[in-house]
C-alpha cells in the first residue's frame, strides 16, 4: 500500500486573506488589524529604542522583526509589511521626519511648480532594501501572506501641501480648487511614486497590497471623482498584472465605498461609521469587504466587544468575501491580550 505524503500548507498565494479577498470560500474569516506592527505591543517599542522611525523602516532587521511580531503573538492570518506611507517620499528625497505623536512633519511643502518639479519619480534602485526586507519576510512567513502598502495621491498630497498632519486639509483643497492642473500633476507624480512603491512589494513576493487613502473621507463625491479617483487608480493599475488582491482603504469614506472599489480594487475597506450591512448594499456586492470593528471597542468590557466581534463576521458572511479588521489602526494604548482574543474569536466563531 503506498501513503500520499500529508497535504502541504496553503501557500500565501492560496492563504485565506487572497482567498477571501478574491471572493473564494475560506475555513475561516482571516483577520488582521491595521497598525497591528507597532507601539501596543512592548517588543515593538523595545526594539525601537533610540531607532528613529524612518531608519528602522530602512533596516531589513528591525523590518522584519517588527513585521513579524504581531503575527507571533496574534496568529493572525496576514503580516503588514513595517513601514509607512511616506517612506516613499524620503526616498526620492523630499525632507522630511515622523515625529513621535505628531505624523509626518515636512520641511518645505510642495504649493508651486517649483515645488513640483524638485519631487522626482521612485526606481527600484533607491529602495533596495525595501525588496530585500520583503524577501526576507516572505521567507520566513511560509504560508501566511505578506501585505505590502503605500499612501494614495490624495493622502500624500495632504501631508505634502499642508507641511504635516492637518484635519481640515484646508491649503490641499485650495491648492486642488485653485490651481486644478498643477493639482492634476502632483497627484500623478504621486501616483507613479506610489504605484513604483508597490510594484517593489510585489515583485518581492507580497501576497496582497493596500492603499491607504486615510483622508480621502474629508472629500465629497464629486471632489473625489474629479480631483482623486484617476490617481488613485493610477496606484492599482501599477500592480494589475502582479495578480495581487488589491485593498483600497480610508477612513470616513462611507460615500466613496463604491468610488474606491471602481478605482481597481478587489476589496473596500469599510471604517466602522458604516457597517458592513451597509458597505455592502451601498457596493451591491461588486467587492469583497474589509473591517470594521471600531478600535475604541478594544478598551470596552470583553462582552460587549465579543458580541460586536460576532455581529461583524455575521454581516461579512453576506458580503462576496471578508476580512475582519479594524476600522482603523489599532491604537498606541490598546491591550495586546484583547488582540490575541479578537482573532481567536473570529477564527473560532467563523469556522466552516
Ligand atoms: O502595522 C502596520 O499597519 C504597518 C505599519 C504602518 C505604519 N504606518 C507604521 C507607523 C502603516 C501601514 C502605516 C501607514 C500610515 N502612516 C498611514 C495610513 C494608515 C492610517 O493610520 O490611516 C498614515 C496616515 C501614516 C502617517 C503616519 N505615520 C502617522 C499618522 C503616524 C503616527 C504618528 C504618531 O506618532 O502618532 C506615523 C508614524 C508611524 N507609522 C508609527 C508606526 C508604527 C508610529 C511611530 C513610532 O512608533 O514612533
Amino acid at each position: 500500500m503506498t501513503t500520499s505524503p500529508p497535504p502541504a500548507a496553503a501557500p500565501a498565494s492560496d492563504s485565506t486573506l487572497v482567498r477571501a479577498a478574491r471572493g473564494l470560500p475560506v475555513a475561516h474569516t482571516p483577520v488582521w488589524f491595521m497598525r497591528q506592527a507597532g507601539r501596543s505591543l512592548p517588543e515593538y517599542r523595545k526594539v525601537r529604542e533610540g531607532v528613529g522611525m524612518l531608519e528602522s523602516c530602512r533596516r531589513p532587521d528591525l523590518v522584519t522583526e517588527i513585521t513579524l511580531q504581531p503575527v507571533r503573538r496574534h496568529g493572525v492570518d496576514a503580516a503588514i509589511f513595517f513601514s509607512d506611507i511616506v517612506v516613499p517620499l524620503a526616498a526620492v528625497g523630499v525632507d522630511l521626519d515622523i515625529v513621535p505623536g505628531v505624523g509626518p512633519v515636512v520641511a518645505e511643502p510642495v504649493r508651486t511648480r517649483a515645488d513640483l518639479e524638485r519631487l522626482r519619480d521612485l526606481v527600484p534602485e533607491d529602495v533596495p532594501d525595501i525588496t530585500e526586507s520583503v524577501r526576507m519576510l516572505v521567507a520566513e512567513l511560509g504560508a501566511t501572506p505578506l501585505i505590502g502598502f503605500a499612501g494614495a495621491p490624495f493622502t500624500l498630497a495632504s501631508y505634502l501641501v499642508e507641511g504635516g498632519p492637518s484635519r481640515t486639509h484646508e491649503r490641499t483643497k485650495a491648492l486642488m480648487h485653485g490651481d486644478p492642473g498643477l493639482w492634476h500633476d502632483l497627484c500623478a507624480r504621486l501616483a507613479r511614486i506610489s504605484g513604483a512603491f508597490l510594484r517593489v512589494q510585489a515583485s518581492a513576493g507580497a501576497s496582497a497590497v493596500q492603499l491607504f487613502d486615510s483622508w480621502a473621507g474629508a472629500l465629497s463625491r464629486a471632489d473625489y471623482t474629479r480631483f482623486v479617483a484617476e490617481h488613485s487608480a493610477t496606484v492599482l493599475a501599477a500592480v494589475a498584472d502582479l495578480d495581487v488582491p488589491r485593498i483600497h482603504f480610508g477612513v470616513g469614506t462611507g460615500e466613496l465605498l463604491t468610488l474606491m472599489g471602481e478605482a481597481g480594487a478587489e476589496v473596500v475597506g469599510v471604517d466602522h461609521r458604516v457597517s458592513l450591512t451597509d458597505a455592502l448594499e451601498r457596493t451591491g456586492g461588486r467587492w469583497a469587504l474589509q473591517g470594521n470593528l471600531d478600535p475604541a471597542l478594544l478598551f470596552a468590557p470583553w462582552e460587549p466587544l465579543e458580541q460586536r466581534v460576532r455581529e461583524i463576521v455575521e454581516e461579512g458572511r453576506a458580503a462576496p468575501g471578508h476580512v475582519f479588521n479594524l476600522g482603523h489602526g489599532v491604537p498606541p494604548s490598546a491591550d495586546p491580550d484583547v488582540l490575541t482574543r479578537v482573532v481567536a474569536l473570529v477564527h473560532e466563531v467563523s469556522a466552516r
